[in-house]
């Protein structure tokens, strides 16, 4: 039985920088594992360890730091990407043998990468990784998992003891359930979900709800039309703020921060430390807005926008102990 699991998800719909948070808790060392809970190579973390930067899809951050790494049974993994990213953390000097790979895990194959790309990446703006029809045909039980082509050695034993860190992919209004669908992806991206790497809920301690200061989607969604890239402010948001995709290198719409749905977010995850990073972003950009219901409210400065999200999320959200601010590359 682990002792007690934290968990960094994310509050919108990917790119919160949970992949920085998620680094900077583990670099303290403290954690016996670090699993990923769901999604497969879609994802795209990006990872700051002693000022370098490295980017995994699939592979848990808690091997930049020397801590057994798990890709858990509601994740789904493509071999060859799979070997691919085995192969840049060792060039890179980072120990692969600490990745383990939950033998329920589900494979996704090349057949499901080509339907795919074929049938929903432009239809629904998906990454093209095979996820969606890798997750059909988990649920029509006709998949195939990574017990039967893994080598034992890559296969987790399924034990987890002490402290665990639980490692989000994409965010709350990508969920299959709670998303606008169907422009979600296939897989559970709230916290409950960390539960299904075999731990009771009442193991979950901290729950680190990751967000940006500004609402960025990459693919497709009516909620996120085209327009918003022809607006000149939000251009430079985008441009500033470097909103291109980890895994597609799609350039990101952006958009004000929607304050109540970010509310939304905290209460239905859980949070109980919000993190909202890329601050310095509208600091370059000088402009500072967020909208609340159809109104957009305009700040003088930064100071007061903060002050106004902090106010709003401790009144509104009584879960929280924590709202933190962080920059873009600084550590949180
Ligand atoms: P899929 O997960 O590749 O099927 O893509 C479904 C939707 O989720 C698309 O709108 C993708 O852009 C979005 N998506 C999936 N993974 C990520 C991510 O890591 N960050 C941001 N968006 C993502
Ligand atoms: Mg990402």
């Amino acid at each position: 039985m682990i002792d007690a699991a934290d968990i960094v998800c994310g509050l919108a719909w990917g790119d919160e920088a949970k992949g920085k948070i998620t680094a900077w808790l583990a670099a303290r060392k403290k954690y016996s594992y670090v699993c990923r809970w769901a999604g497969g190579s879609n994802a795209g973390h990006t990872i700051y360890v002693d000022n370098i930067k490295y980017k995994t899809h699939i592979i848990p951050a808690g091997v930049f730091f020397g801590i057994p790494s798990i890709i858990g049974p509601g994740c789904v993994i493509n071999e060859r990407k799979f070997q691919e990213e085995l192969k840049y953390l060792e060039e890179n000097g980072f120990d692969s043998s600490l990745v383990r790979v939950s033998p329920r895990a589900h494979v996704v194959t090349e057949q499901h990468i080509l339907k795919d790309k074929r049938e929903s990446a432009e239809k629904l703006g998906t990454t093209g990784s095979g996820i969606g029809p890798c997750y059909s045909d988990k649920a029509s039980r006709v998949g195939v998992r990574a017990a039967s082509i893994l080598p034992p050695e890559r296969l987790w034993d399924e034990q987890l003891s002490g402290e665990i860190l639980c490692e989000g992919a994409q965010g709350i209004w990508l969920d299959l359930d709670w998303g606008n669908y169907p422009y979600v992806t296939s897989s559970t991206t709230l916290p409950y979900g960390a539960c299904s790497l075999g731990f009771p809920t009442q193991k979950i301690r901290r729950i680190y709800g990751a967000a940006k200061i500004y609402d960025t989607r990459s693919g497709v969604d009516p909620d996120f039309p085209d327009a918003l890239l022809d607006d000149p402010v939000l251009a430079r948001i985008g441009e500033v703020g470097d909103e291109y995709g980890v895994t597609t290198g799609r350039r990101r719409k952006v958009k004000w921060l929607d304050l109540p749905k970010l509310v939304h977010s905290i209460n239905m995850t859980g949070t109980t430390h919000v993190i909202i990073s890329k601050c310095d972003v509208l600091e370059e950009v000088g402009e500072f807005r967020l909208q609340e219901e159809e109104r957009v409210i305009e700040f003088r400065a930064l100071a007061d926008m903060r002050t106004r999200i902090k106010k709003k999320i401790l009144a509104q959200c009584p879960l929280v102990s924590k709202v933190l601010f962080s920059q873009s590359a600084a550590s949180v």
